[in-house]
């Protein structure tokens, strides 16, 4: 049984020439006669463990051959280096012993399906498209912690159960809280606020309910939101302090994540160039981009492009459905058939984009000013960009009530969202806050909110009001701009997503 003489994977580098015993699951295994090749996870990495026949009794050699995938196990065996062997050594198997057998485990090599995928998350998380994420994510909340822990600012935990909308009343969770009617929180920042009042620079980071009616990739209904909140800052200074932290995660991702972000296949050299500063765009000039004839070639080249790799990518396919109809090994078909798999589901992301490139360039000549920027604007500019995008200054009648009027132009709010590059586009959204008592009673009124739940919160602008704000982050948008994931329920483990929660 596994005890503290195991050693784990991470520490084989620590450990050549001599003999150790691993615990973990078989993860994918090969045979060729006298020799096998198993592939085992613990956690911390994968290792090739070589088994030869000679060289382990007999009925153990024949008891591992038919052992299932997934089965727990422990291995030892001397480590040896091997450049050519995932993770760069492998194990010279001398013993084995196997703790627990699985037949039939249901997620294969082969390819599934998304739903098919999401209704096995207990096991897909096993998977190590999913295990490396899980660690990118870690890495990017201790980045979120640590910056903030690190400049000065005060945690505060605001409630999850809220009295009132902090941001629009549509997106909602209802609650029956003892016959009250409740919300599951949307926002920390109202609360937050009043806390800022007391420590000056305060964050929250939670799990935060929205009820989106959006089947969206870059919508979950429950999802996580670290939220800064300062006393004494203008919109550049929000605007610094964001750049900042968002070049920290980035940095800490590609420092402690490296080989993560590589089997995933994210663009390690775009997300190099993720240092201040960013690029600073009005969302007047943002309009005026939109709809100038830059965007619409543009969007046009963009549209050859698609259509050129759709071209490739059928020939491509093609090839391989002849190859699958020669005489292949097991192995040889499982590989073909996972990168048909692969291919298929590119291309059909590849003729959605050619179906929404005319609507997309149409809605974007149109824009007018005073409309808040779709999906498709925000996805335009963010593909325009090599690095972040802050679009600020957007009409206040598209933003929420509590993002202050800009004095020196009262048509604009003094917000911000962050877009990130290539195409991914928000993943900040945040703003300077009404601090006069009587504008913000004018905001709450106009919302048709009701202005009995603000109470408390137009206090905050009663006694001792000064200039604050602040912003949230989405953490799984964030983790999806880094590891390239198109959609961000691949970003947390158990998805809530609005037709769909498995399990
Ligand atoms: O732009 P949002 O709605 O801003 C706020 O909630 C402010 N109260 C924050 C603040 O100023 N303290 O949301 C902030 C971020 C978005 O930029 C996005 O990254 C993420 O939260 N987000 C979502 N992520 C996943 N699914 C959803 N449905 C999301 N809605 C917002
Ligand atoms: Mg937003």
């Amino acid at each position: 049984m596994p005890n503290n003489a195991t050693t784990s994977i991470s520490a084989l580098k620590d450990n050549v020439g001599q003999e150790v015993t691993l615990a973990g699951w078989l993860y994918n295994s090969r045979s060729s006669g006298k020799i096998q090749f198993l592939i085992i996870r613990d956690g911390t990495g994968l290792c090739q463990c070589v088994v030869e026949k000679a060289k382990v009794p007999e009925k153990l050699f024949d008891e591992l051959k038919r052992l299932g995938q997934e089965s727990s196990l422990t291995v030892t065996g001397t480590v040896r280096e091997e450049a050519r062997s995932v993770g760069g050594y492998e194990l010279a198997v001398t013993n084995a012993q196997i703790i627990s057998a699985a037949e039939d485990y249901p997620i294969t090599p082969k390819s599934h399906g998304i739903d098919f995928l999401l209704k096995n998350r207990h096991l897909h998380l096993r998977s190590q498209r999913q295990w490396c994420i899980g660690k990118i994510r870690h890495t990017v909340i201790d980045a979120i912690r640590r910056f903030f822990n690190d400049n000065g600012f005060t945690l505060i935990d605001t409630p999850i159960f809220t009295a009132a909308a902090g941001e629009e009343e549509q997106t909602l969770f209802g609650v029956d809280y003892f016959g009250t009617p409740m919300y599951l929180t949307q926002t920390g920042q109202l609360h937050l606020e009043a806390a800022a009042m007391s420590f000056g620079r305060v964050y929250c980071f939670g799990p935060t309910f929205r009820a989106e009616k959006s089947k969206t990739r870059r919508h979950l209904t429950e999802f996580w939101m670290v939220e800064p909140e300062v006393a004494f800052i203008d919109l550049d200074g929000l605007l610094e302090l964001a750049e900042n932290f968002v070049t920290f995660i980035v940095a800490q991702a590609l420092q402690n994540n490296k080989s993560q972000l590589e089997t995933l296949g994210a663009d390690i050299t775009a997300l190099e160039k993720t240092k201040a500063p960013f690029y600073r765009l009005t969302y007047t000039e943002v309009v005026d981009i939109l709809t100038s004839e830059k965007t619409k070639k543009f969007l046009a080249d963009q549209l050859e492009d698609l259509k050129n790799q759709k071209q490739q990518l059928e020939t491509k396919i093609a090839e391989l459905e002849e190859q699958q109809k020669g005489q292949l090994k097991q192995w040889q078909k499982d590989k073909i058939a996972a990168e048909l798999i692969e291919l298929s589901s590119t291309l059909a992301e590849v003729n959605t984009r050619i179906e929404n490139n005319p609507k997309h360039t149409k809605l974007a000549a149109q824009f007018q000013w005073g409309k808040d920027l779709g999906g498709s604007d925000e996805t335009i500019i963010s593909q325009m960009h090599d690095k972040p995008v802050f679009v600020t200054h957007y009409p206040k009648e598209a933003k929420a009530f509590y993002m202050k009027t800009d004095r020196d132009n009262e048509k604009v709010a003094l917000n911000f969202d962050l877009l990130a590059p290539a195409g991914f586009g928000e993943i900040i959204g945040g703003s300077v806050r009404e601090d006069d008592y009587d504008l913000l009673v004018n905001k709450i009124k106009a919302q048709d909110l009701d202005i009995e739940n603000y109470d408390w919160y137009l206090d905050l602008r009663k006694y001792g009001s000064v200039p604050h704000g602040g912003f949230g982050l989405g953490v799984e948008r964030t983790i999806a701009w880094l590891t390239g994931e198109k959609h961000i329920r691949q970003c947390i483990a158990f998805p809530r997503l609005m037709d769909k929660v498995y399990i």
